[in-house]
């Protein structure tokens, strides 16, 4: 069973045939969907909320009634009394504004298809081998906190809940380690290893205290010593987008634009952070570039169309902002969600047709629920 079958429940096969074909919207160019979606918007009003990851496309963001990375988009769904929780994103992020949305609230993800590659990359099967693994290793569950990433299966963040562990996003991890050695002497750290890496490295944990399991690999391809003396043990999955920065990427522009200053998302290797000027989650990226005075220059390591909206909307200011690496840092998930995707969802709530709900079953609501309020809970 896939991840999607796993949560979703499906719409009900008279409502997909009811609902107006998503085909006739993919024959049309995007231009022609701008009305069309403003006009779905004002007739929803304040029924529906429309969510915006800052990796959208230009051609979706601009609808946004907010906008925001992770944690903010998290905390808004479950702040917002809209009925209708149309979410511009991937599907982890869907998952997560269901399960901390009120009852009766429901959540829409414009294309089903806009997933996560590093999410894919632990499935609930494999985690549960891993503690199993862990445990047989000598390691006590007393003594080990599970911890998630946000980009994560609802499963996986159950997983953790129920365990007595969280869920963090890039702008609060640091607060859910010290939230987890509070409690324990180890981390399991899923499913982005750069994340984790990046933070024990930051908190001043060595490297060689921190091992990366395989969940391909016997045993996780660590030894069971090796386990036990680690304080971290990190799922071995990473951003695709994120891991093509390279350290090379950070001399070349520094070479190429003296003084530059250069930001990446934590979600890139250790490597690359460690030449960085700072780190930060899109939002504080953004945050970063807003504070700069005007003639401030930013190489930035993340996701393209981000970069490009930085660097049209701040160029009148004098600001310049590059990308770090210009050989393709898209991530072809978030592009997903079209504005042809968006205007279908749309004018199919307009005339009462609920399409692409995103719907997680209610035993993984509930620990899931427990492992974000205690993300929540933290800030950080
Ligand atoms: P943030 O927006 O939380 O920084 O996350 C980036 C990301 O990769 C989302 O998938
Ligand atoms: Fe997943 Fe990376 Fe895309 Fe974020 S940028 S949604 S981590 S693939």
């Amino acid at each position: 069973m896939n991840v999607l079958e796993e949560v979703i429940e499906p719409v009900s096969a008279s409502a997909e045939a009811e609902a107006c074909s998503l085909d006739n919207y993919l024959a049309l160019p995007d231009h022609t969907m701008d009305e069309r979606i403003a006009a779905a918007r004002r007739a929803l009003g304040t029924t529906t909320i429309l969510l915006g990851h800052h990796y959208q496309r230009d051609e979706v963001i601009r609808f946004a009634d907010f906008t925001g990375d992770s944690y903010k988009l998290s905390k808004i769904a479950s702040e917002t009394d809209a009925k209708y929780i149309v979410f511009c994103g991937v599907h982890f992020m869907a998952e997560s504004a269901d399960v901390l949305g009120h009852e009766g609230q429901q959540v829409i993800l414009p294309d089903l298809n806009a997933g996560c590659s590093m999410a894919d990359m632990a499935e609930i099967g494999q985690v549960e081998d891993c503690w199993e693994t862990l445990l047989r290793a000598g390691i006590s569950a007393a003594d080990l906190v599970p911890l998630t990433y946000m980009n994560s299966t609802a499963a996986i963040k159950a997983f953790c809940g129920e365990r007595g562990g969280l869920v963090c996003t890039s702008s609060n991890a640091r607060a859910a380690f010290d939230w987890a050695f509070a409690r324990a002497n180890k981390i399991l750290f899923l499913p982005d290893q750069h994340l984790g890496r990046n933070t024990g490295h930051a908190m001043g944990i060595p490297l060689t205290d921190m091992v990366v399991f395989d969940p391909w690999q016997i045993g996780g391809g660590v030894s069971p010593e090796r386990l036990r003396a680690a304080r971290v043990i990190l799922w071995k999955g990473h951003c695709s987008v994120h891991q093509r920065f390279l350290p090379e990427h950070v001399d070349k522009v520094r070479a190429k634009y003296p003084g530059i200053k250069v930001i990446v998302h934590p979600e890139c290797r250790l490597e690359v952070c460690d030449k960085a000027d700072q780190l930060g989650s899109t939002e504080k990226l953004i945050k970063i570039v807003k504070d700069a005075p005007a003639g401030s220059s930013f190489a930035i390591g993340t996701e393209i169309h981000l970069v490009h909206r930085l660097a049209n909307e701040f160029a009148p200011q004098g600001k310049r902002i590059v990308t770090l690496d210009d050989t393709g840092c898209l991530c072809t998930t978030m592009y997903r969600i079209s504005p042809q995707h968006l205007a279908w969802a749309l004018e199919n709530l307009v005339e009462g047709r609920v399409v692409n709900r995103i719907q997680v079953r209610d035993d993984v609501k509930y620990w899931a629920r427990v492992a974000l309020d205690r993300m929540l809970e933290i800030r950080g």
